[in-house]
């Protein structure tokens, strides 16, 4: 049995719960799913990333603390995924007693080996706000080109990176004043002294060979200090020893999976924190993640846990970003679409199959298509596998009292569905889930062919053919269930209800192996309904209305 931490990115306390988020969140529940089904050890936690700025801001708009702020929103998160059905172990938050305990602990060990060191930085300040601007919180004109109201760290109009202090005729967003330059002492931790180890560890198995590939671009450009710190006012926690300086929120952030894993060691018997993290762990970690942080996750947290003499990841599994017909998601459009609005008018697993049709090992974004997410839910999910159990069980139930056959009909179509389970199972270990189900509804194909060969329905009343159709129908009955254990990851409750017809425990991997002979099955009951487009627009006007409630 292989011991299992998973964890998918923090999202940030300062909004809802989107489908960005969502297809990382699924994407990891159906590994993480898998991985239990298949007898190993399996824990996922998660967390809201609480500090920064853009709480901090968020808070004083609402007229609120951010420590009133985050906690309701901690829980709408929490809620929000396990609407969708998302396992996590712990929902938890980098504002926690056990974050900043290992915060301060792992800077203390970096400061003690001497890989952290300060400097002045001269940044700019808003005099009448009273703290420092972060780049996208100035507007300056351009130092190379002279466009007017670039942002502080590029240009929009000629693309030249530079310095937010470099801006002609600053601004800052906060206040409207004109920034002053301002000199303060910042704390680094020493990123260029992981370079050999860094290129080691990047070119290994623990990250996908693009982002290999991406990472040696960044190796090779050479790497600079990371600067860790903030100026009060910042919500954060402080950094040991000092007056008014902060840990920056990245550095915090990525402890936040350890804190969430620590506060539920703390509350569950027999599960170690050492057996996880210490040095030599026999454990897996594994991260999922978007390709716009991998920088934090590939970089920064392997040279920080090192350090600090913890463990490093077994894995950061970098996915892409999805895009709404063909374009960023836009509330305007109505394809900004958060977790509750899309639970207003649809089954979660819809999308959770959707995502699962889209799901590749590599970090290529990927496109969402209204229309296509209705075809792929009712013409392969309803169509071809709900089709197999609701075409059998009717004759099941009527002529056979509700028992299935003592025998496999037909041992080659059974040969080729149980067998599967380990192909099907290492496309699930790789990430390829999108082939996976394409294997899938290929068998549910051969099967529905080979029951239409048969053609159970014209024989059910000549005795004479009673036993084939006997078999016939049985044998669709056990395939369906084979189908449904290799479907079970992405669609746990919809495997739930075909538990409860199929009058069966909870089916794990091996399941697939094992037909039910001589067994009494349940009643069949729908097991998931069709979806209607219209429910799909309904989403997408909720959407456009919440971006614009004059509507
Ligand atoms: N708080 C940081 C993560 C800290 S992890 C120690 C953060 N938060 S986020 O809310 O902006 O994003 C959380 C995750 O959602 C990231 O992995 C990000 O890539 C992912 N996604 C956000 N929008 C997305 C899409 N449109 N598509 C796919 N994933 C996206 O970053
Ligand atoms: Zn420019």
């Amino acid at each position: 049995m292989r011991r299992i931490l998973v964890t998918s990115a923090l999202p940030y306390a300062n909004g809802a719960i989107h489908l960005g988020h969502l297809f990382e969140h699924i994407q990891t529940d159906i590994w993480v799913r898998y991985q239990r089904m298949a007898g190993n050890e399996c824990i996922y936690v998660c967390a809201d990333d609480a500090h920064g700025t853009a709480t901090m801001l968020l808070a004083e708009q609402s007229g609120t603390t951010p420590e009133a702020l985050i906690e309701p929103l901690r829980r709408a998160h929490a809620d929000d995924f396990r609407r969708f059905h998302i396992s996590h172990d712990n929902y938890y938050s980098t504002h926690s007693p056990e974050n900043e305990h290992y915060a301060t602990l792992i800077y203390r060990r970096l400061a003690a080996k001497g890989l952290t060191f300060t400097g002045e930085v001269e940044q700019l300040y808003d005099p009448e706000r009273g703290l420092f601007l972060a780049d996208r919180h100035v507007r300056g004109t351009c130092p190379r080109c002279g466009a007017a109201e670039q942002p502080g760290d590029n240009c929009d109009a000629c693309g030249a990176t530079y310095d937010a202090t470099e801006l002609g005729a600053p601004r800052s967003l906060m206040s409207d004043a004109a920034p002053v330059r301002r000199a303060s002492l910042h704390y680094f931790f020493d990123l260029p002294q992981f370079t050999d180890y860094l290129k080691e560890w990047t070119a290994s198995d623990a990250v996908q060979p693009e982002v290999t590939n991406k990472l040696a671009e960044w190796l090779g450009a050479g790497l600079k200090p990371w600067d860790i710190s903030r100026d009060a006012p910042y919500f954060g926690f402080r950094i040991p020893d000092t007056e008014g300086k902060y840990f920056y929120v990245w550095m915090d952030a990525p402890i936040g999976y350890i804190a969430s894993f620590r506060n539920l060691c703390d509350r569950t018997e027999g599960l170690s924190f050492e057996d996880f993290w210490d040095p030599g762990s026999s454990a897996e970690v594994h991260h999922f993640i978007g390709k716009d942080i991998v920088n934090f996750h590939a970089l920064f947290w392997p040279s920080v846990l090192t350090g600090a003499d913890f463990r490093t990841p077994t894995k950061v599994h970098t996915h892409g970003f999805i895009t709404v017909g063909g374009t960023r998601m836009s509330k305007s459009r109505g394809t900004f679409i958060n977790a509750a609005t899309y639970l207003d008018h649809l089954d979660p697993e819809y999308l959770r199959f959707y995502f699962a049709t889209k799901l590749v090992p590599n970090t290529d974004d990927v496109d969402v298509n209204l229309d296509d997410f209705v075809q792929r839910v009712n013409s392969d999910l309803v169509g071809k596998v709900v089709n197999i159990a609701s075409r059998c069980s009717g004759f099941i139930a009527r002529q056979f009292d509700g028992k299935l056959a003592g025998a496999i009909h037909d041992p080659e179509l059974w040969g080729e569905v149980s067998g599967a389970a380990g192909r099907i199972g290492e496309l699930y270990e790789s990430g390829d889930v999108s082939r996976a189900v394409r294997e899938i509804t290929a068998l549910a194909d051969r099967t529905n062919a080979y029951i239409a060969d048969r053609e159970p329905w014209k024989h059910a009343k000549d005795p004479e053919r009673r036993g084939e159709v006997h078999g016939v129908c049985s044998l669709g009955i056990n395939a369906f269930r084979a189908l449904m254990v290799y479907l079970k990851p992405i669609l746990p409750a919809m495997a739930g209800r075909t538990e409860a017809f199929l009058n069966t425990g909870e089916l794990t991997w091996a399941d697939a192996g094992t037909p039910l002979l001589d067994h009494a099955i349940g009643k069949f009951k729908p097991l998931i309904t069709r979806m209607d487009r219209k429910d799909i627009d309904k989403v997408v006007d909720a959407t456009k209305a919440e971006a614009d409630p004059s509507h």
